[in-house]
């Protein structure tokens, strides 16, 4: 079975850095042909690619034949295998950003995208049956926690949580070496988010089991930027822009802000970033991270102006204030002149300005976070961001438990149909089908 060809001309646009525009162009194909090819499997409008232009493809984008060991080729060039680089100390590991090289980023899209169906209940898959997910949350979690588990449980595998120090025996005193060891008895892999930096890592040196950094602290939470990035990208694909080159406003609490930490992190790996770093002066990006982000060409610009720091921005990137990391808690929450709302990203924002946020918005009164307003806007994208949540963690399980280039032999049809959109304010080009 060959690979699917949504997700093979996603990877050549990738590895050329080509819009659709000048990808069709290249290919000597229109625009709405391409368009048509890129849907999903089953929608009314999807055609198939013809074979010429799959081969034409083939050779200008140095890929193999869509039926040649696809995954396998997640070659990283100058850096080594995907595998490798999802590795610390020659365990796989997935603790920080900084593991990752561009290559290895876009090789984990292209194993994701081999996941769309999957993700988009279309198909099913068994290639983890038997193997045993040890959900670790130590802080609160909906979506990080809920989407590690069924993507674990969308590839075969099962799933045991455990939720909060109360109901661990972490409250009885045991160490992260006694708990890791232990645990390492009983499941497969597992998923640790846990309130203070660096504490994942820890749990990672006890245990020889592939573990996922789910958020340390005001550390890092590498797979929800990954999810971000992949976001920006097939958004960007829709628009007809790429990331490099891209204006991305960060706005928020910067400083305990964990995804940002991440995500501005990753986005670095791109060529000539414009950063608007935009934030309440006590919640300014801590210096290490500005630092670390000021090679390459990129311009880093630091405001307090809500307004003027969005203007041009291609993302707007939000926060919830983290006011469970404050020591000071003088600091309340965001003044209302800090609030993305419908009037200011109409004043402000272009027509193609994406809307993004890691969620949870804090939506109580006051708060001023990312406002409900927009909820019937395009621009919003905070739920498609959600959805990939899905086919990114399916992939880091898939390469850390070394499955990857099963899954896609795997796959049989789904027996139930879900909705054409799973909700009531999605956009027409945001449905599963
Ligand atoms: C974020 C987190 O936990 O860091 N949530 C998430 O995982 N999507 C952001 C937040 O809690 O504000």
């Amino acid at each position: 079975m060959s690979v699917p060809q949504q997700a093979f001309l996603r990877d050549a646009m990738r590895r050329m850095n080509m819009t659709r525009d000048a990808f069709a162009n290249r290919i000597g194909v229109s625009r709405r042909a391409l368009d048509t090819w890129l849907l999903p499997d089953g929608s009314q409008e999807s055609r198939a690619m013809p074979e010429i232009v799959e081969r034409f493809v083939s050779e200008i984008a140095g890929r193999p034949e869509r039926d040649v060991n696809y995954t396998q080729s997640v070659d990283t060039t100058h850096t080594g295998s995907l595998a490798s680089q999802l590795s610390r100390e020659g365990k796989p590991q997935l603790l920080s950003v900084d593991q990752f090289s561009r290559d290895a980023v876009e090789a984990l899209f292209r194993v994701a995208d081999i996941m769309q169906p999957i993700a988009q209940r279309k198909k099913i898959s068994r290639v983890l049956e038997g193997a045993v997910l040890g959900n670790l949350f130590f802080e609160a979690s909906t979506r990080t926690r809920v989407s590690f588990g069924s993507a674990f449980c969308r590839l075969g595998g099962s799933v045991c949580d455990t939720t909060g120090f109360t109901f661990s025996s972490m409250a009885k005193g045991e160490s992260i070496y006694d708990t890791s060891r232990v645990m390492s008895g009983y499941v497969d892999a597992l998923v640790v988010r846990h309130p203070e930096q660096g504490a994942v890592a820890e749990f990672a040196r006890a245990t020889n089991l592939p573990v996922i950094n789910g958020g340390d602290g005001p550390g890092e939470h590498p797979s929800q930027a990954l999810l971000d990035l992949y976001t920006i990208q097939r958004e960007f694909s829709r628009l007809g822009k790429i990331v490099d080159g891209a204006h991305i406003a960060l706005v928020g609490d910067l400083k305990y802000g964990r995804t940002v930490h991440s995500l501005t992190k990753l986005l670095a790996l791109y060529r000539g970033i414009k950063f608007t770093l935009i934030s309440p002066r006590a919640l300014e990006m801590p210096a290490y991270i500005v630092e670390q982000i000021s090679r390459n060409g990129h311009v880093i610009e630091q405001t307090h102006e809500l307004a003027a720091g969005l203007r041009g921005a291609d993302v707007v990137y939000a926060t919830r204030i983290q006011k469970e990391r404050f020591t000071d808690e003088s600091f309340e929450g965001y003044t209302p002149d800090f609030q993305i709302n419908q009037a200011l990203v109409e004043s402000v924002c272009k027509r193609d300005t994406l809307i993004m946020h890691p969620l949870p918005r804090d939506s109580r009164p006051g708060a001023n976070d990312l406002s409900t307003d927009l909820n019937h806007d395009p621009r919003l994208a905070i739920f498609r961001q959600t959805d990939n949540g899905i086919p990114i963690r399916m992939a880091i399980f898939a390469v850390l438990l070394g499955v990857e280039n099963q899954v896609q032999h795997s796959m049989r049809d789904a027996a139930w149909r879900p909705p054409a959109y799973l909700g009531p304010d999605d956009a027409p080009f945001h449905g599963v089908d």
